[in-house]
């Protein structure tokens, strides 16, 4: 029997207006160089959360540009799914506040938690949803506010991250299957997730659920912000992105070479260009905008393929590859042909 396919119908994103340059964080008393942030990670300015901008609100933004392109109504969405590491609220999920916003009221929302790989966990979770026949269309978004759960007086965190959301809605083409010739097939062609537990203490936050009685304490202490361990990261992230190439390359039966343009998770330049180089792709081939955004955790690859889509860089027949990592750790990649 032929399985419906998921296909990528349009793409969103939704950063807020407010820049913070290497050279602000002078003015906020951390000890820290331009120079040395863009030599360690690339990175040259981050958007920030303004007065009254969410998680909410800057994944509905994003998911109002993905529906418009995709031609979808707010009626019409199947499910929603969020990927965050910086929910609104712990309960109920911000997925549902994102289906108020949106007024799609035939739509199962939740929230899923796997931090920088989270949306092509949703993406792969939506993918097997179409592919049983259970949903049509769906939306995926990362939205991500990181700078509240930053500690901005860590200059070994603080100056990383970024906010912002990205987003795609896919939808079912019920005629092509994944099984056909790769060079020709449409859709998404592989899917590749994995997690390693046992390292989760490398990159971490506290919560609700902990074996800590909750105090007013647990409000105030600054104990509640990101922890990193950043050179065992990096040291992960490169071996684990390159897994991950590798897996949904093999998946789709195609090699670098086939890729027209590889779209990683926007942590650090350094991780990026080893990835690439690790999977054959040449850097005119690899999407980069973590100079302009910093790391936006599960909402970075969401924005840099809705400029690549903007940009002309990924147009009408491209194939994609995907590659994320983060805190768990999680990592997991896909191959899609527009
Ligand atoms: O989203 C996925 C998860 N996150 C990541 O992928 C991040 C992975 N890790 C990294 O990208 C890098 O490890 C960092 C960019 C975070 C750090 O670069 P590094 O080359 O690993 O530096 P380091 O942490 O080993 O620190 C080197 C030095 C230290 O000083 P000493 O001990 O050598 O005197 C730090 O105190 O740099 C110092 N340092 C800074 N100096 C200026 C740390 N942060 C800063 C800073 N400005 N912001």
């Amino acid at each position: 029997m032929k399985r419906p396919v998921a296909y990528v119908a349009g793409t969103g994103r939704g950063v807020p207006a407010t820049v913070l340059t290497n050279h602000d964080f002078a003015s906020r008393g951390i000890e820290t160089t331009h120079d040395w942030i863009v030599e360690r990670t690339g990175i040259h300015e981050r958007r920030l959360a303004g007065e009254g901008e969410s998680t909410c609100s800057m994944a509905a933004d994003a998911a109002r540009r993905a529906m418009e392109k995709a031609g979808v109504q707010a009626g019409d969405l199947d499910v929603i799914v969020l990927s965050t590491a910086t929910p609104d609220r712990l309960l109920p999920a911000t997925a549902v506040d994102l289906q108020a916003a949106l007024g799609a009221q035939r739509a199962a929302a939740f929230d899923i938690s796997a931090a920088c790989s989270g949306w092509l966990y949703g993406i792969t979770v939506a993918e097997g949803l179409i592919a049983s026949g259970a949903a049509q269309t769906i939306l995926v978004v990362g939205a991500e506010k990181m700078s509240a759960i930053v500690d901005w007086s860590d200059r070994a965190t603080c100056v990383l991250f970024g906010d912002g959301a990205g987003a795609v809605v896919l939808k079912a083409r019920d005629h092509t299957r994944r099984t056909d010739d790769p060079k020709h097939a449409k859709g998404i062609l592989s899917t590749f997730m994995r997690s390693d537990g046992q390292l989760a203490e490398l990159l971490w936050r506290p919560a609700g659920g902990a074996t800590v009685p909750f105090t007013e304490a647990v409000l105030t202490d600054r104990s509640h912000f990101v922890k990193m361990a950043g050179r065992e990261v990096f040291k992960h992230a490169v071996r684990s992105m390159s897994e991950a190439a590798d897996r949904a390359l093999d998946g789709a039966r195609l090699t670098g070479a086939d890729i027209d343009v590889m779209i990683p998770h926007q942590a650090n330049v350094r991780i990026i260009e080893a990835t690439a180089k690790h999977a054959n792709i040449p850097m005119d081939k690899v999407y980069v905008n973590v100079d302009r955004f910093g790391n936006t955790s599960s909402a970075s690859i969401g924005i840099a393929l809705d400029e690549a889509v903007e940009r002309g860089r990924v147009k009408e027949g491209s194939t994609v590859l995907l590659v994320a990592f983060g805190a768990g750790f999680t990592w997991a990649s896909m191959v899609v042909r527009f």
